[in-house]
Formats: C-alpha cells, structure tokens, sequence
C-alpha cells in the first residue's frame, strides 16, 4: 500500500508540462478496485468516495498516510 501510494506521489506532475493520461489510468487501477472505477467509494467504512475531493486534499492524505501520520487501519500491513 505504502508502495503504491508513494508511486502515485511520484507520478503527479509537480509542473505540470505534459500530463501523462494514459499512466494515470494505470497507476489508478489499484485504487479503483476498493475506490471503485469512478473513485464513487463504497457504502460504509470500506472505502471513501475519492471523485470530486480537491486535488490539495488527496495529496495532503497521501503524505500523511506515507509520513504515518495517518494509518489506514483497513490496509495496514504493519
Ligand atoms: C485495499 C483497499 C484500498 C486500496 C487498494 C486503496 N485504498 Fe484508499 N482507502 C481505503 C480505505 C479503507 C480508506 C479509509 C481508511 C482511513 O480512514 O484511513 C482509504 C482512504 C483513502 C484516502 C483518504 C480519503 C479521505 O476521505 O480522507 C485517499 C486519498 C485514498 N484512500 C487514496 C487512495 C489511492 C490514490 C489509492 C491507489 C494508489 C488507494 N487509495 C487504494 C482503501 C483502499
């Protein structure tokens, strides 16, 4: 999960000069398969709706999920 999220991390474009649309897709198949194809979430706990949350946000979640400051207790492995 770490792996996949820093992956994600490292594939936003900080400028953005070219976004690669195409490698965005892949790199979200794994979050579609708990978020869902469109990112609608799920009912419940299971997962969150992550479509239409600000893009600030998203990443300000992930860095904290990386740094530990935020534990995804569903996912966790440690
Ligand atoms: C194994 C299922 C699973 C996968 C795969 C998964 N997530 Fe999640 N995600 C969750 C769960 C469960 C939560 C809510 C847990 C929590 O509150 O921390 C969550 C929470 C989040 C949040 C915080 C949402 C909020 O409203 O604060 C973000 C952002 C997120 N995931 C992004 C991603 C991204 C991007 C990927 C793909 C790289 C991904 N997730 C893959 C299960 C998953």
């Amino acid at each position: 999960m770490k792996r996949l999220l820093l992956t994600l991390l490292l594939t936003f474009p900080l400028t953005v000069q070219a976004v690669d649309l195409e490698n965005g897709q892949k790199q979200a198949r794994s979050c579609a398969l708990c978020h869902g194809h469109y990112g609608q979430g799920t009912p419940g706990p299971a997962s969150p709706r992550l479509a239409g949350t600000p893009a600030g946000y998203m990443v300000k979640q992930i860095e904290a999920y990386i740094n530990e400051e935020r534990i995804n207790k569903r996912v966790a492995t440690s």
